[in-house]
């Protein structure tokens, strides 16, 4: 039965019982927490790239990287006092692989395996339920100098071992993992066209076959999960964060707009989504001229260990686009942002939800959603201090969030958890540009001093006032 359907009796007062949905941030290891080479850390592609002097853009203070970011490492107990203050109930965090494992070569770093134990009983003891991510991009670099990282199929193995070191160490404390964020940007990014780490050039067909090699190995990584600690997993939740836009039909009234906003639609989620629910892609993803042409096979048996390996669809919506059967375009910004990939159009929230549901039947969570900014009256980089008292973000949440609850309260959508991106202003992988924190850190007096931002005190007053936790 639907929570907010309920009715409670109250000493003779009727009570409408509020929907559940947890609530918080998120955040990744290589954007917020510095410490790049300490305690036993090892290199990760990342650190290199920057270090190599790669990935800057015109304009940006020298050498921007993440050696400090945030310094949330060695800041993480005074960061997460936070999600208390906030009453949040959700806090999405990712482990540094090379923290783990650093030479890649299964020798584990008990301070770094330490680490994240310590900041997991943090988490909870701040009242939040933990969302380990596994990988948010930052490969170790021994895996890449050894064999071509997600190049190769030996980075399989190296990661099986990975995860069972953190189903072993955390296993007790976790209910919600998420293996790979976004592989698909990984493999675009890192191994396709090499704008980012480790800046590998291969092309479409290596681009491809990483994502394919991500399914397989997300695939693995349950399948060891449901043997091994079969008793623990049966709580567990998997989920596979994939950014997907909502495409809307350029005339609503065109049957033929859309039916090509559907294909659209389809070609995405039936690369990112299918393959772990249904165990293949996508008729739409195999129909596409472009995607037809490079997505692999998989294999009966690899179909059989894909099928059934998401408990929930990891939604990480940012952005909105049209599609028409005439080439038409509408532009359906309703704000401005300083992302040139965005376009802020927060009804497509509450369309996208409704259109995965429709085509998985699954449990939906908001892994990401967030706000850049704008860099309005801004004339050099240090002009920005975060943006505090931020009108447009508090639009951005408040257009958001009212969809959200349109999807949940009107269309009883099952959507189980929003986590906005990010807890904490961070590195964008180029730049400290971009801020997407709900609490503003200052880099540019070197204090990093935090601040909350007025538009996320909102924020969770709405939470609070329109959700009871799960
Ligand atoms: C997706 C990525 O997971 C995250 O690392 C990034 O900061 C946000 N999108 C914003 O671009």
């Amino acid at each position: 039965m639907h929570v907010s359907a309920a009715l409670t009796l109250l000493a003779g007062t009727v009570v409408a019982a509020k929907t559940q949905l947890g609530w918080g941030f998120g955040g990744s290891a290589y954007q917020i927490e510095g410490a790049w080479n300490e305690d036993g850390k090892g290199v990760s592609v990342y650190d290199k790239w920057f270090h190599d002097g790669n990935g800057l853009i015109p304009g940006d203070r020298n050498n921007p990287n993440g050696d400090v970011a945030a310094d949330h490492y060695h800041r993480y107990k005074d960061d997460l006092k936070h999600l208390s203050q906030l009453k949040a109930t959700a806090y999405r965090f990712s482990i540094s692989w090379p923290r783990i494992l650093p030479n890649c070569n299964g020798t584990v770093n008990e301070a770094g395996v330490k680490f994240y134990s310590d900041y997991i009983d943090e988490i909870i003891k701040n009242g939040a339920e933990p969302y380990l991510t596994m990988f948010h991009w930052d490969t170790p670099q021994a895996c890449q100098d050894r064999y071509g990282g997600w190049q190769s199929d030996l980075i399989v193995e190296d990661f099986l071992n990975y995860a069972d070191i953190l189903f072993q160490n955390y296993g007790d404390r976790i209910k919600y993992w998420l293996p790979l964020n976004e592989p698909e940007a990984n493999c675009q990014f890192g191994w396709g066209v090499g704008m980012f780490a480790p800046g590998i050039k291969g092309g479409d067909p290596v681009h491809f076959e990483c994502f394919h090699r991500s399914h397989l190995l997300h695939a693995r990584i349950v399948q060891l999960a449901r043997s091994k600690y079969a008793d623990k997993a049966k709580n567990w939740k998997f989920g596979m964060p994939s950014i997907i836009s909502w495409i809307e039909p350029a005339d609503p009234t065109s049957k033929a707009d859309v039916d090509q906003a559907n294909f659209e639609l389809g070609k995405y989620a039936g690369w990112f989504f299918d393959p772990t629910v249904f165990g293949d892609y996508g008729a739409e993803t195999k129909a596409d001229t472009w995607m037809g042409k490079y997505v692999p096979k998989f294999s009966v048996s690899d179909a059989s260990i894909l099928k059934g390996t998401v408990d929930f669809i990891g939604l990480n919506y940012y952005s909105a686009s049209s599609a028409s059967a005439s080439g038409k375009q509408v532009n359906l910004a309703t704000q401005p942002t300083s992302e040139p990939w965005q376009t802020v159009y927060p009804a497509g929230l509450r369309k996208i939800i409704n259109w995965l549901y429709k085509r998985y039947s699954m449990d939906i969570i908001v892994t990401e959603i967030g706000y850049p900014g704008v860099n309005e009256n801004v004339t050099t980089l240090d002009d920005i201090v975060g943006g505090v008292n931020d009108g447009w973000r508090h639009k951005f949440w408040e257009e958001h969030l009212t969809n959200l609850t349109a999807a949940v309260e009107e269309d009883k959508m099952p959507v189980k958890a929003f986590l906005a991106w990010a807890l904490m202003d961070n590195f964008e992988w180029i730049s400290y540009w971009y801020r997407f924190g709900c609490i503003a850190v200052d880099f540019n007096n070197g204090t990093l001093a935090r601040t909350v931002k007025n538009s996320t005190v909102w924020m969770s007053n709405y939470f609070n006032t329109h959700y009871d936790n799960p």
